[in-house]
């Protein structure tokens, strides 16, 4: 890989996301003897003054990068490749000097990272495009969000379509970059005992989790016109879910993967009036304590408008019309204010055919897998062993077994998930990039729930540092069930 070389650019490249998680994540790629010595990286930028930029960029790493990782020697290698450009996106002139500053390189492979807003990724495109910028060695990098329903999803890929192959386009979805995630794939795909036991016969339900602390974080006017199911569960809780839920592709190639990924999401049951109440709860935080702290709710935030009926909690009961999956609801959980960020999945496993212990105890008799994905990246398994003692007779308990990968394999540090991913582009490997139909399929689904919610459906009041609505926890009882507690 370190002699894969490349031209890394940016659009918006003093935007938040560049400065605070992509520079950074190149400069560990740089730590990490990753980056061919050849490789630059360009930001580029409306009003950017390039001295400026730099100096701006270098205190912004400092301050992105825990003290600790900055190794003197490769921040100088990672600062003397990077250079900046002064450009107006929307004026087609300036990308002139680009098609100066790529013509150096002739034949070498470019990276056209888009982290501006999806609407002008068309505009952008076609400027490169006339400006011959664009050639058979060009990727193209697309972050999230594309579109906010199918139609405009669909408008923003067509647009790009336009000008780059699919084989070409790497849409992002940063939760496919975490080590757990990945992880998913090797522990379905190479444990036997997981392999076989991955079906209705022997799960009864899974419960997916991604709870976050912090609130909308000053992103008032984003997030209101999103909300949680748009941020949350159409592009990282669907995308686990598939993880979870689709046959073994025949390779790990990337088309191997997304294709078995897409028939998960085509068999998702829509969520139709008829279930409706059942299968989905939708909240909005009030002012409430997280850690002894008190913080405000959803509509006392910063530039909130007070009548706002977005919702910051989403509870599904999703459901896979599928043979492997018929009869065992996946409950998906997600929601801002919550009283610890954590993100996991958990298997249960049916219960015995036949009991032969004391009844009484049946209620421990189910095995759990648990996936965590953060903090504390690690799998346990609940299992049921007897219990210590001479007094104890055949008393039973559940006990997990515990692995955790910062002690079993000795990480210092946990790669944040645009280091796998900014990799994965310069190799030119799609599997960890969602395919144009994997994220119209997932708009589709959530279309469905958005159109009714446009009616005026009131979210339900949660207090700050609690779980969600009442609402969330009644929809697992009336299965019988509560939701995995946290350890
Ligand atoms: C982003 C959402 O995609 O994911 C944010 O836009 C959210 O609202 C973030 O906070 C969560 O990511 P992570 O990696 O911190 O779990």
């Amino acid at each position: 890989i370190a002699d894969t070389s490349c031209d890394i650019l940016f659009f918006g490249a003093l935007g938040d996301l560049t400065q605070r998680k992509l520079l950074p994540a190149l400069y560990q790629l740089e730590r990490a003897n990753l980056l061919s010595p050849e490789t630059r990286i360009i930001g580029l930028a409306r009003d950017s003054e390039p001295t400026e930029s730099l100096t701006r960029s270098e205190a912004n790493l400092r301050r992105f990068v825990a003290e600790a990782e900055i190794d003197s020697a490769a921040l100088q290698r990672f600062l003397g490749r990077l250079q900046f450009l002064d450009i107006d996106f929307g004026v087609a002139e300036d990308y002139r000097a680009l098609r100066s500053l790529l013509d150096q390189r002739p034949g070498s492979t470019r990276i056209f990272y888009y982290s501006t807003a999806a609407s002008i990724y068309g505009m952008i495109s076609a400027h490169l495009d006339a400006a011959g910028c664009i050639d058979e060695h060009t990727r193209v990098v697309l972050e999230k969000p594309i579109g906010h329903s199918l139609e405009s999803s669909h408008e923003v890929n067509a647009a790009v379509a336009q000008y780059y192959d699919e084989a070409q386009i790497y849409r992002i979805d940063h939760y496919l970059g975490k080590e757990t995630v990945q992880n998913l794939i090797a522990l379905r795909f190479a444990n036997n005992l997981f392999g076989n036991q991955w079906n209705q016969n022997h799960i009864s339900h899974v419960e997916i989790t991604v709870a976050e602390k912090v609130g909308i974080e000053g992103r008032w006017d984003y997030f209101d016109k999103y909300g949680q199911l748009r941020d949350m569960v159409q592009n990282h809780l669907l995308q686990l879910l598939c993880l979870v839920a689709m046959d073994p592709p025949s390779d790990l190639s990337a088309d191997a993967i997304r294709d078995e990924k897409v028939k998960v999401l085509k068999a998702l049951r829509p969520i139709t009036d008829d279930i409706r109440t059942s299968h989905l709860i939708r909240g909005q935080y009030s002012a409430g304590q997280i850690g002894g702290e008190t913080v405000p709710g959803y509509l006392e935030e910063p530039d909130a408008n007070t009548s706002s009926n977005t919702e910051s909690f989403v509870a599904i009961k999703a459901e896979i019309r599928n043979w492997r999956w018929a009869g065992v609801p996946f409950y998906l959980r997600t929601g801002k204010r919550m009283p610890e960020k954590l993100s996991q999945i958990t298997i249960h496993f049916r219960q015995q055919p036949h009991y032969i212990f004391d009844p009484e105890q049946r209620k421990l008799a189910e095995n759990q897998l648990t996936i965590k994905l953060q903090p504390d990246e690690g799998i346990s398994l609940q299992i049921i062993t007897k219990d210590q003692g001479l007094d104890k007779g055949m008393q039973l308990r559940a006990a997990p077994l515990q692995l955790s990968f910062s002690q079993a394999f000795e990480m210092s540090r946990v790669p944040d998930a645009y280091e796998r991913l900014l990799l994965e582009v310069i190799k030119g490997n799609q599997y960890l990039f969602v395919r144009r139909d994997e994220i119209e399929n997932a708009w589709k689904w959530c279309d469905q729930i958005l159109e009714h919610w446009q009616d005026g459906d009131k979210p339900l009041p949660y207090a700050a540092g609690s779980w969600g609505p009442e609402a969330s926890d009644a929809m697992l009882a009336a299965d019988g069930r509560a939701w995995h507690e946290h350890d």
